[in-house]
C-alpha cells in the first residue's frame, strides 16, 4: 500500500476561498497540510486565456488540482495540464449539487452514472499523476448503504486508491449548495464500513469536522481528514498541523515576516485579479480576536483606495500589538 500519509490533514476544494493566494497563505502556516485548488470546469481549464491565472501553482505543493466534468477526451487533457503545471493529484468532483454544475453533467449528480464515474476516472490516469476522486455518500432524502457500496465497486475499478467522502447526501433539488452542507445528515459509519471491504483504498473523511481535537481522535480510526468550513474561517489554526499531526517540530510565528512573506507575492498579482481577493484570505486573521474592528475598517478605507502599502503596514502593526493573542 502507497503511503498516504501525506493526506492526513486536507484543506477541502472551496470556491471563492481555496484560490492560488488563500493557498500561499495556507502554505506559509503549513508545510505538511494537503492543499486542493478551487473545483475548475474542465472546459475552462482547456480553454481560459487567464489559465496561469487560476490553477497558478506557486510550489505551493503537496496540492490536487480539483475538475468538474464529464466529457472523457477533456479529462484526458486536464490531466495533462495539471501535471505541466506541477499538481500532485487531479481530483474529480463528483459532490458539488449546485444547478449550473447538473446542468453541465458534473459534480454530485454524476453518482446517478457510476460507470461513467469510472471511466472518468480511467480518462485522468496518465501514469504521471495520482488520480482522486470526492464524492459524497448518496443522493436524495434517504440514505442508503447498498447505493454507496455499489458506486465504490465500481469506481474502484478504474485502479484509483484516493477517495474523499463528504459523509452526508447530496440533495439534487428544493435545497442550495450551502444547504447541501449542512441538512442532509452525516453519516460517518458509510467511511468506516467501506474501509474494512476496500483495505487499499485511502478514504479521507470529509463532513462536519469542527475542531483540531475532532481531527486528533478521528485520525485514530480515518485514513486522513479534509476540513473546510473551520479552515475557511480560521485559516490560522493551519499553523498547529504540522506539529500536532506531522509531527513536525517546528511551529510557525505568526509575526511581521509572514506578512511580509504574503504581500510579496500578492503584491506579483495586483492589477491581475482584485484587491479583495487577495487579500481575502489574510483578513480571516482578524478571526476571533476582539477590537479588531478599528482594524478593519481602515483596511477597508485602504481598499477602496487601492492602497496596499499602507495596508501591509497595518497587518504587520495588529501583528505586532497582538503577537500573544495570535501565537
Ligand atoms: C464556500 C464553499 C465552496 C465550496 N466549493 C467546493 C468545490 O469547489 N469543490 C468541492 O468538492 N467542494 C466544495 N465545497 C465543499 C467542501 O469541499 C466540503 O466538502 C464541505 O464544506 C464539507 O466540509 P466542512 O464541513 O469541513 O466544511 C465548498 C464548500 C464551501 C463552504
Amino acid at each position: 500500500m502507497q503511503d498516504n500519509s501525506i493526506r492526513l490533514f486536507c484543506v477541502a476544494p472551496m470556491m471563492g476561498y481555496t484560490t492560488p493566494y488563500a493557498r500561499k497563505l495556507y502554505r506559509i502556516l503549513t508545510k505538511k497540510a494537503f492543499l486542493f485548488t478551487e473545483m475548475i470546469a474542465s472546459k475552462s481549464l482547456i480553454n481560459s486565456k487567464n489559465k496561469d491565472l487560476i490553477i497558478e501553482n506557486d510550489r505551493h505543493n503537496p496540492v490536487a488540482l480539483q475538475v468538474g466534468g464529464s466529457d472523457l477526451n477533456d479529462l484526458k487533457k486536464c490531466s495533462n495540464i495539471a501535471y505541466s503545471y506541477n499538481y500532485d493529484e487531479i481530483n474529480l468532483n463528483v459532490g458539488c449539487p449546485s444547478k449550473a454544475v447538473q446542468k453541465g453533467s458534473f459534480g454530485a449528480c454524476l453518482m446517478k452514472d457510476k460507470v461513467l464515474v469510472r471511466q472518468c476516472l480511467e480518462s485522468l490516469q496518465n501514469n504521471k499523476i495520482e488520480v482522486s476522486l470526492k464524492c459524497r455518500i448518496g443522493l436524495g432524502r434517504k440514505t442508503n448503504y447498498e447505493f454507496f457500496e455499489e458506486f465504490i465497486d465500481e469506481v474502484s475499478k478504474s485502479g484509483i486508491k484516493i477517495i474523499y467522502v463528504h459523509a452526508r447526501n447530496a440533495i439534487l433539488t428544493g435545497i442550495s449548495p450551502s444547504q447541501n452542507r449542512s441538512i442532509p445528515p452525516l453519516d460517518y459509519t458509510f467511511v468506516s464500513r467501506i474501509k474494512l471491504k476496500y483495505p487499499n483504498i485511502s478514504f479521507i473523511l470529509n463532513g462536519g469536522i469542527n475542531s483540531l481535537d475532532m481531527v486528533y481522535s478521528l485520525l485514530k480510526d480515518y485514513d486522513g481528514v479534509m476540513l473546510g468550513r473551520l479552515i475557511q474561517h480560521n485559516p490560522f489554526l493551519l499553523k498547529q498541523v504540522d506539529k500536532n499531526i506531522y509531527l513536525d517540530d517546528k511551529v510557525i510565528d505568526v509575526n511581521e515576516g509572514l506578512i511580509e512573506d504574503y504581500f510579496e507575492y500578492i503584491k506579483t498579482k495586483t492589477g491581475l485579479d482584485s484587491m479583495f481577493r487577495l487579500l481575502s484570505p489574510l483578513l480571516q486573521i482578524f478571526f476571533g480576536i476582539p477590537n479588531s474592528k478599528m482594524y478593519k475598517s481602515q483596511i477597508h478605507e485602504y481598499i477602496q483606495k487601492g492602497n496596499l502599502i499602507l495596508i501591509e503596514e497595518l497587518l504587520k502593526n495588529f501583528v505586532k500589538q497582538n503577537k500573544i493573542l495570535l501565537n
